[in-house]
């Protein structure tokens, strides 16, 4: 029998990215876990009003996602413990900006380049609805159609109730063809 174990966040692991945006003409990084992906052109970035990160995103209505995986797993998470409210992250990562003007993680070998489109706002968290304008893939993650192979690359994934990073694991069907 299920037990209801109340209003709880459950919707787990999901992705960790590592969001990028200019503050005061310098980037800054800060990770994330709440996000999602919304019609077939935009994502959903949730970020805590009190993070630093946002006072860029709502000046320069640019952002860059870094989809995190285990070969800079450790970087990643120092932007999800250390705030530019305190410290300088503009050197954490070499950076390129993007056509659109946000700064790429380099080291990312995936990133996406958005413009924030809109704020919904709920419970003191900026939830940024983004629209995609690139993506930038390394050509080590993609297979001979030019698309991204996830049996290659690996994005970490992250896990709320015990703060623990996971990897995807095996594959178990076909989608669609499984009946
Ligand atoms: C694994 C992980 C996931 C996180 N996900 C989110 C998130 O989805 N939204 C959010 O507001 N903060 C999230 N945080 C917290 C911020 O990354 C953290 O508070 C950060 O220091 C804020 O940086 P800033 O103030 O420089 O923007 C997460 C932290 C960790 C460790």
């Amino acid at each position: 029998m299920k037990k209801n174990i109340g209003a709880q966040l459950a919707l787990y692991p999901s992705p960790v990215v590592v969001i990028g945006a200019m503050v005061n003409n310098k980037p800054t990084w800060t990770l994330v876990a709440h996000l999602g992906t919304m019609a077939h052109s935009s994502v959903m970035i949730s970020l805590s009003q009190a993070h630093y990160i946002n006072k860029g995103i709502i000046e320069n209505k640019k952002l860059s996602v870094n989809v995190v995986d285990e070969s800079w797993l450790k970087k990643a998470d120092l932007m999800g413990v250390k705030s530019g409210n305190k410290i300088d992250k503009s050197e954490c990562f070499s950076y390129v900006i993007g056509e659109n003007g946000a700064p790429i993680i380099e080291n990312a070998k995936l990133s996406i380049e958005c413009d924030v489109i809109d704020n919904y706002e709920l419970d003191h968290f900026d939830n940024f609805i983004c629209k995609i304008l690139a993506t930038y893939a390394d050509e080590s993650i993609l297979n001979n159609n030019g698309k991204i192979n996830y049996h290659v690359f690996k994005p970490a994934l992250f896990e709320f109730p015990t703060y623990e990073y996971f990897v995807l694991g095996e594959k178990i069907g076909n989608c669609a063809k499984m009946n």
